[in-house]
């Protein structure tokens, strides 16, 4: 793991500049994204920046955090900073994770792989993603010790489930995150217009396809009354088909003659979420694990209550980045509420929208433990592979530090006491 500095990450910043070069990565957030879109094709760029709906909640996710001011306080000897935190026993070097973000082969060919070992090489946890494009197995190798967490999608299989978590446990994650707010996908124009939905063509699907139970599944006689998509065919589908049988594991001919891919994705497409999911069913899971659950996407504080109620050991809030209900709160002004009613103890995590060190100060101080991340680190994925999701976290954890220590704050704990003008 490297040492970080953050006065040192900023001196680089004006090294580089010295030479007359820019960065590859620029630290601000928007000419990040529009850096990465020019690289991406405009499919990919929809999938990963879009919304549901008119993007009112994508909008307010970022400008709920205009609305909290930080009062820096002077003379603190700041000389020193201290950002680690611990979080269900383990020290993190600083209050950053990296959220969960499917399909990422959509940004890099490396993926999750470049992903995960970025994330070891700063020691921040990275919580793979049920929607991953490499399985876990593959990413928890390439991450060593370093910490990582599992996203679970609750599908219609109960034996998957029990299987993925299984593998979760047996590759070294070290929490189960169980996403609720996605029990269907929102309603994402810029998807719909375009047309584009990535699983359809077998991406994002790493997860099942290595899954011992899924694939059992698809030995199965197929159940009738199945959802089928049926394309019209042209060049475009075929050209799909041929990604999508390319894609699979096996040689190409096979996959075209076994047709198991497309089986694959009908499979996935009829079971990957379950819509009917209740509070009760959590029980199935505290009996198949013995890691921490987390619970991500819980807005109201009457949800964040019954969760802790239930022996739930942990939250990230989250509207999904505004990918799901347009129109939702943002999780920066929930936030003050739901720290009230769970208490001071209680585990929160917080993403949507995090984008400066500034905001991430401002969500520890009304009461986050730590934050998450995810299209920031997706640009750069986009922009520079393993090195660019690198520089992504260093540069937020640098301005993270600064803001910190510029504001009279030497530890988490004391950023946490913070006062902030609403
Ligand atoms: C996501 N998110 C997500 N969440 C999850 O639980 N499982 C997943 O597979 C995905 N996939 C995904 C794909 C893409 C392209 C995006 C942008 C997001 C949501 C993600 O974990 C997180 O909640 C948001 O991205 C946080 O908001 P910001 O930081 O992107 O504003
Ligand atoms: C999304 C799913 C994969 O937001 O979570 O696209």
């Amino acid at each position: 793991m490297s040492t970080f500095s953050a006065l040192q990450r900023q001196r680089d910043l004006f090294l580089v500049g010295l030479s007359g070069q820019r960065p590859v990565i620029p630290t601000d957030p928007e000419q990040l994204a529009e850096a990465a879109r020019a690289k991406m094709s405009a499919e990919a760029y929809a999938y990963v920046a879009g919304g549901a709906g008119r993007e009112l909640t994508v909008v307010r996710n970022r400008s709920a955090f205009a609305h909290y001011a930080i009062t820096p306080r002077m003379l603190c000897d700041v000389s020193q900073a201290d950002t680690t935190v611990e979080l269900f026993g383990r020290h993190i070097p600083a209050p950053i994770l990296l959220s969960p973000v499917g399909v990422l082969e959509l940004a890099h060919p490396a993926a999750d792989l470049a992903v995960g070992k970025a994330a070891a090489s700063v020691g921040l946890p990275f919580i793979f993603s049920n929607q991953a494009s490499i399985a876990m197995e593959e990413v928890s190798v390439a991450m060593g010790s370093s910490p990582r967490w599992f996203q679970l999608y609750w599908s219609k299989s109960n034996e998957l489930v029990a299987s993925l978590v299984r593998r979760a446990e047996a590759c070294g994650c070290e929490a189960l995150v169980v996403t609720l707010d996605t029990t269907m996908l929102g309603w994402r124009p810029r998807d719909l217009d375009l047309g584009y939905l990535p699983f359809l063509r077998g991406m994002g699907l790493a997860q099942y396809i290595s899954d011992p139970v899924f694939q059992a599944l698809l030995d199965e006689p197929e159940e009738a009354g199945l959802v089928t998509p049926q394309p019209k065919v042209n060049v475009h589908t075929l050209r799909a088909l041929i990604q999508l049988m390319q894609r699979y594991p096996g040689s190409f001919w096979g996959n075209l003659r076994s047709k198991r891919p497309l089986r694959a994705v009908r499979q996935f497409i009829n079971m990957y979420t379950k819509p009917s999911l209740h509070w009760d069913e959590l029980a199935f899971l505290r009996e198949h694990t013995q890691l921490p659950i987390l619970l991500k996407g819980i807005l109201h504080p009457e949800d964040a209550h019954r969760a802790q109620q239930l022996g739930i050991d942990g939250l990230i809030i989250s509207n999904h980045g505004g990918r799901q209900v347009d129109g939702a709160v943002s999780t920066i002004e929930m936030l003050p509420q739901i720290r009230t009613t769970v208490g001071a103890n209680y585990p929160l995590l917080l993403d949507s929208g995090v984008r400066t060190g500034a905001d991430v100060f401002k969500a520890l101080a009304l009461g986050a433990n730590a934050i998450c991340i995810g299209r920031p680190y997706v640009y750069g994925l986009v922009l520079d592979g393993q090195a660019g999701v690198q520089t992504v976290l260093e540069n937020l954890w640098a301005d993270f530090e600064l803001t910190m220590r510029l504001s009279g704050c030497r530890t988490v704990g004391e950023v946490r006491n913070a006062v902030l003008r609403a």
